[in-house]
């Protein structure tokens, strides 16, 4: 796969050099920038697919990032949004369709903001994702020798377990004319309010689209959806009534996050009359073995049920020996007496990670902040106690003492670390402590490539990436999960020793 152009127009500006050319190049683009924003519309050829799911293309050298657009094609396009080096447009006309162009598959792609390559051939959209992080990997990491990546994938409609929907006020009908009888969608009542919108926010704004099937929800949320459209209809005619009786204090939730577990059940958070509450559990198996968490709304889970199990799998792999049965293969990093002696699980959750690590490692020990979240990983780890700590801190903090004490021999040096965190990726202090502490290995679990390749470069000096994974965890969407699998290079970190137990 092609990796990214340094010296590309499009390159943010603080990127670009000082020479001649350079200036010229600038001043160049500085002409194009008012010209395309007075242009109204222009014709346009996509290059390719870059990150965040837009087309690349270039109109009088200017960069232009094309929301719906697929590769290879001919658009017209008008400005969304103009930057001093490049703008966001969007398709108005498919001029010469590319190959890989499809009619979407929902009737609310043109509006909702859940989905955003719909427009895209299924088969194509995990390889074009993968191509576009790569070379967000090679553009912002300038990362040396980078495996190939392995692909993988599930299903591709009827996968999102946990969702959050939104609600929207709805403006009170205007009362019909002769020339626009109104057709409203909702019924309304006798003051002309209507029901709020449930559903997605619109792309790129904060408007609520009103949804009643979603391709993407499975089948218990799709279920889910229309009992909670239903509460909120409930909910606001309440309102309306106490509002009628001066009361003003009550409201329609904005904001309501659904998760479902196994079973077909699912819960609400927060809490309409008739929603469900209160905990789900999910099973998964990794290695030939079962687990089971429990887990609320509140807390973050994979939002893709289906492939959480493989996103583990492609974490763990290589790390053992498994007790499973049938896994004792020893192809595997193996420590002084054939396993890893002590792991730490960063930004674990509620345990996905924690609990399989747990039959690959002696004893783990998992970092979380929140605090709903930490409450139910002490739960799903109950049961193992002794060989899992769960720890509620943040990270940072963590690692900042646990440096120091590895430093003084009180504690062990980890011989794995697994990395998990939000879209933000890890702090500038959390990945000062981990560079002092250069443990033999990492795993690295991102839904951001940008981020990643930020944090990967930070990490370049001391290590490697050995293997990459790109799970497609959200299908029909520019999102895409990546798995690195770092070790140490030879002779390379600061911190501690690479035997089974270190002993600071
Ligand atoms: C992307 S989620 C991963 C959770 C888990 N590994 C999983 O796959 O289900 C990131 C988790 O890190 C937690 N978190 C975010 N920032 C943190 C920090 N600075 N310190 C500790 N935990 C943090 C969040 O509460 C969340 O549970």
């Amino acid at each position: 796969m092609r990796s990214g152009d340094q010296d590309r127009p499009g390159e943010p500006a603080e990127r670009r050099g000082t020479s001649g050319a350079d200036r010229r190049e600038r001043r160049s683009l500085a002409d194009a920038r008012p010209a395309i924003e007075s242009a109204g519309t222009v014709d346009v050829e996509v290059e390719r697919l870059v990150q965040g799911g837009v087309g690349l293309a270039f109109w009088k050298r200017f960069p232009l990032l094309v929301e719906g657009a697929a590769p290879q094609e001919k658009v017209r396009v008008e400005v969304v949004e103009s930057r001093p080096d490049y703008a966001r447009v969007r398709v108005v006309e498919v001029l010469r369709a590319g190959a890989d162009r499809v009619a979407a598959p929902c009737v609310y792609y043109a509006e909702c903001g859940g989905c955003d390559l719909q427009h895209i051939r299924r088969e194509r959209q995990l390889p074009l994702k993968a191509q576009a992080a790569l070379e967000t990997l090679h553009r912002i990491g300038k990362l040396r020798d980078l495996p190939e990546p392995r692909l993988v994938s599930g299903q591709s409609s009827a996968y999102r377990s946990r969702a959050q929907l939104h609600t929207e006020r709805q403006e009170p009908e205007a009362p019909p004319s002769v020339e626009s009888p109104a057709t409203p969608t909702e019924p309304a009542d006798a003051t002309g309010s209507r029901p709020p919108k449930v559903g997605f926010r619109t792309r790129g704004g904060h408007e609520v689209v009103d949804v009643e099937h979603c391709l993407v929800l499975d089948e218990t949320l799709q279920q889910a959806l229309g009992e909670v459209r239903s509460a909120v209809r409930r909910r606001w005619e309440e309102v309306q009534r106490s509002h009628r009786e001066g009361d003003t204090r009550q409201s329609v939730p904005q904001r309501i996050d659904l998760l479902a577990g196994d079973g077909g059940r699912w819960v609400a958070a927060p809490l309409l009359p008739a929603l469900p509450r209160g905990d789900v559990e999910i099973s998964y198996r990794v290695g030939g073995r079962d687990y089971r968490l429990a887990c609320d709304a509140h807390c973050f889970f994979q939002s893709n049920r289906g492939l959480a199990a493989s996103l583990v799998e492609a974490a763990l792999e290589s790390i053992g020996p498994s007790t499973a049965p049938g896994d004792r293969d020893g192809d595997r990093d193996a420590g002084a007496d054939g396993g890893l002696q002590l792991a730490w699980d960063l930004y674990a959750g509620v345990g996905l990670f924690t609990l399989p690590l747990s039959d690959r490692v002696r004893h783990v020990v998992a970092v979380e902040g929140d605090r709903a979240a930490l409450r139910h990983l002490r739960r799903n780890v109950r049961r193992r106690a002794g060989r899992v700590e769960a720890v509620g801190r943040d990270v940072e903090s963590f690692l900042r003492q646990a440096v120091g004490a590895v430093r003084r021999g009180e504690q062990q040096q980890p011989q794995l670390v697994v990395l998990d965190p939000p879209r933000s990726g890890v702090s500038k202090g959390a990945m000062r402590s981990l560079l002092h502490l250069t443990p033999p290995q990492l795993r690295y679990v991102s839904c951001d490539p940008a981020t990643l390749a930020r944090d990967l470069a930070r990490l370049d000096r001391d290590y490697r990436v050995e293997r990459l994974v790109f799970v497609d965890l959200f299908p029909h969407t520019s999102h895409l999960e990546c798995v690195a699998a770092l070790r140490r290079r030879e002779g390379g970190g600061e911190g501690g020793s690479d035997g089974a137990g270190a002993d600071g």
